[in-house]
């Protein structure tokens, strides 16, 4: 299949690429490389066929996309493209709704132009706010606290009322929590200045670049006091596209489905599993509990084993292990 992806240049549109071309996928990235790098483009083609093609643009910009669209004549869109900082997001809302929502009405309208009927959607489990029971199944009621996880929900109805009026198929994947990196320890996630997210704050605290890590509250009703969470492989979740792409080929109208493994790590897990990964103690200091943060979450990912075949395959090790490898090897992420 011909597959243009959007956002391809970062974090977990880059493994997906891999794993894409691997299957003998025809393969376009656009990307205006706001938070990546063009070095990806050439990690990936060296680990690849090499035949990888890549536009800079921008999918807020309806010319661009019409361009790309018409030379390219997708298959499917795999739609990464956006903007991910909760916080920022509460400061910026207009940005938010703008790159997340009205790019992906733009992508929608350009694919419309084309005839190219399958979306497969980047959504988050943050759209589902506190939860009501856990597991989350995809019926759990959505109560996004964020700007950003409004973003997320509001386009995943966009897509899926555009998929019922024209017949077409909108795959929306809820992503639990991305880590880890490529095997070949040149792809990962490189954010920029102080990572937000537990995984690359412990891998930065492991190369010395942070002295301790911070946990945010210890006194969470948790087997140790500190809060849960459902991490997810980067490549597994890569492959859950790769499923989405050859299940939407037979599927119509709009379909959601949880992509995690249904297995929760607390902090003090994940920093004790990145200890032996690293063979280093990580420093750590408990503070207070961040504001919106939930005591635990995981993923009913039954329905992606049902109906698309795709089950997360990596153990916590690999995640902290592959972590550690890209860290180690790429300090400074693609700068090096
Ligand atoms: P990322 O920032 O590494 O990748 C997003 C890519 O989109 C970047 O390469 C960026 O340059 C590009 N981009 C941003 N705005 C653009 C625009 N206007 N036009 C073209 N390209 C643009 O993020 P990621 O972690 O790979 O996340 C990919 C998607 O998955 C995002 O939509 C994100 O909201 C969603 N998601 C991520 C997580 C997570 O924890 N990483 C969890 C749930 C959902
Ligand atoms: N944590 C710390 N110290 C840190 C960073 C995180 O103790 O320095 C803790 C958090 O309190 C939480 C856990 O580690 O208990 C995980 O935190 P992350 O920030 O890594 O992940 P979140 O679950 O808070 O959020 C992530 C993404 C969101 C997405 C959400 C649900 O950042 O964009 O998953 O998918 F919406």
């Amino acid at each position: 299949m011909r597959v243009l992806v959007t956002g391809g240049a970062g974090y977990i549109g880059s493994h997906t690429l891999v794993e894409l071309l691997g299957q003998a996928h025809d393969v376009l990235v656009l990307d205006n490389l706001e938070n990546s790098s063009p070095v990806v483009i050439d990690r990936v083609n060296a680990l690849t066929n090499g035949n990888l093609e890549f536009v800079e643009g921008d999918i807020r910009d309806d010319a661009a996309l019409d361009t790309v669209m018409d030379s390219f004549r997708p298959d499917a869109v795999i739609h990464f493209a956006g903007l991910k900082a909760v916080g920022d997001s509460m400061e910026q809302p207009l940005s938010y709704y703008d790159t997340n929502v009205r790019g992906t009405i733009g992508v929608l309208r350009a694919m419309d132009k084309v005839g190219c009927t399958r979306i497969i959607f980047s959504s988050s489990a943050t759209v589902y706010g506190e939860p009501v029971y856990l597991p989350y199944d995809e019926a759990h009621p959505t109560n996004p606290t964020s700007v950003y996880g409004r973003t997320k929900l509001v386009s995943e109805h966009i897509i899926s009322d555009w998929a019922n009026a024209s017949g077409g198929t909108g795959i929306l994947l809820r992503y639990f929590n991305p880590v880890g990196a490529h095997a070949s320890a040149t792809l990962g996630e490189h954010p920029d200045g102080v990572p937000n997210n537990l995984m690359p704050f412990i891998a930065q605290v492991a190369v010395g670049k942070r002295k301790a890590l911070s946990i945010f509250g210890d006194d969470y009703e948790t087997p140790d006091g500190t809060g849960q969470r459902d991490y997810i492989h980067v490549v597994d979740l890569a492959r859950a596209h790769v499923a989405a792409v050859n299940f939407a080929q037979g599927a119509k109208g709009a379909k959601t489905f949880n992509i995690g493994t249904g297995q929760p790590y607390s902090v003090r897990e994940m920093v004790a599993a990145f200890e032996t990964a690293c063979g280093k103690d990580i420093p750590v200091v408990v503070a207070p509990r961040r504001a919106g943060d939930i005591a635990a979450m995981q993923a009913d990912a039954s329905l992606a084993k049902a109906e698309m075949g795709w089950a997360a395959e990596h153990d916590l090790n690999d995640m902290a292990a592959s972590t550690w490898a890209w860290q180690s090897a790429n300090p400074n992420g693609y700068e090096d």
